[in-house]
């Protein structure tokens, strides 16, 4: 399963603190658990003793202590203690399988399955506003969706829902023909620019509708990421304001989704930020959790299409050609 070589988001860094955290990725129970150097660990949720379930222990002297006979596994998971029998001393083979952690954007990301032998490192997803010191940086979420990542992210991708599912906020039923924009393909997904639309209230501070210049890429599989340019007239000139759609594939119909903003608003609360995103969002989730089938049919005559859905169709071509298995039907 080529998602399993992939990064995905799993949880908020900074809910991963003291205890042990259960997460679901790709199937999987695992559990997080931060180790005395302040390094995230991920192992199967599952102690090889006798089965019990590890997050519901705790982290005791930078070890993970199973919650039933006290074993501790070390950072790697290696187990280095069995309380019962003080002098033994566990060998190699007393482990639990661990993960690769990484922290980025706020988050931290699990990858089930290096890289095949001789293959180049799989990065994490790009998303290249975190570096752009001038903007604000903030999460929102997790939102659990009941609705399989590429859906989630198909959704992102689409712009003709705008005057129907955000009537009044991207959109207007009186404008809801498209204007044209250019799909690509890229070296990491696919690209669509020279998105144009009008949007009655397009941010926190729109007291008018304006006309909003976008442009969307899907760097991984379950990764979108949207850019635009401030509104005209705005002291912003030349900078790019960025949404990261991040995408937990928690089962083939269950999803766990953050929004990374880096924006140029510093006049607003976090929470007003994150209100306007959640409005937006939550007028998408019933409509998503809709949709049948969960899982997004990548054959092309499984659903209709117009010239409207091509960044979608061109979604759908890159995650066939992937080999994405997951989530896909
Ligand atoms: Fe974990 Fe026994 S089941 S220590
Ligand atoms: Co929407």
């Amino acid at each position: 399963m080529i998602e399993a070589q992939q990064w995905h988001p799993v949880a908020l860094s900074d809910v991963v603190v003291d205890a042990p955290l259960p997460v679901r990725l790709l199937d999987q129970e695992l559990v997080l658990w931060r180790d005395a150097l302040g390094q995230v660990q991920a192992f199967v949720d599952r102690c090889p003793h006798r089965g019990a379930r590890l997050s519901l222990g705790r982290v005791q002297d930078g070890q993970l202590e199973c919650p039933y006979h006290g074993w501790q596994f070390a950072s790697g998971g290696q187990c280095v203690k069995v309380p019962a029998v003080p002098a033994f001393v566990p060998p190699a083979k007393h482990c639990v399988a661990s993960y690769g952690v990484q922290e980025a954007h706020g988050l931290v990301w699990v990858q089930l399955a290096p890289a095949a032998e001789g293959q180049a490192p799989v990065p994490l997803p790009v998303f290249e506003a975190e570096a752009d010191e001038r903007l604000r940086k903030l999460n929102c979420g997790p939102y659990d969706v009941e609705a399989s990542a590429p859906r989630i992210i198909e959704n992102f991708l689409d712009m003709s829902h705008f005057g129907f599912v955000h009537e009044g906020w991207l959109g207007s039923r009186d404008a809801t023909e498209m204007s044209h924009y250019e799909v690509e393909a890229t070296e990491r997904g696919v690209k669509a620019t020279g998105c144009k639309a009008i949007q009655p209230q397009s941010n926190l501070h729109s007291t008018k509708p304006a006309e909003v210049d976008y442009s969307y890429e899907v760097t991984a599989p379950y990764t979108a990421l949207l850019t635009k340019v401030p509104e005209s007239g705005s002291s912003k000139q030349g900078w790019r304001e960025a949404i990261g759609l991040f995408v937990c594939p928690v089962t083939p119909e269950r999803s766990r989704v953050w929004f990374r903003l880096a924006v140029a608003d510093f006049d607003s609360s976090d929470e007003q930020l994150q209100q306007f995103q959640h409005t937006i969002f939550t007028q998408d989730q019933p409509v998503l959790e809709s949709q049948m089938p969960k899982p997004l049919p990548l054959d092309a005559k499984a659903e209709l299409n117009s010239p409207a859905d091509r960044m979608s169709v061109a979604y759908r071509r890159y995650l066939k050609a992937s080999g994405v298995t997951f989530g896909v039907c």
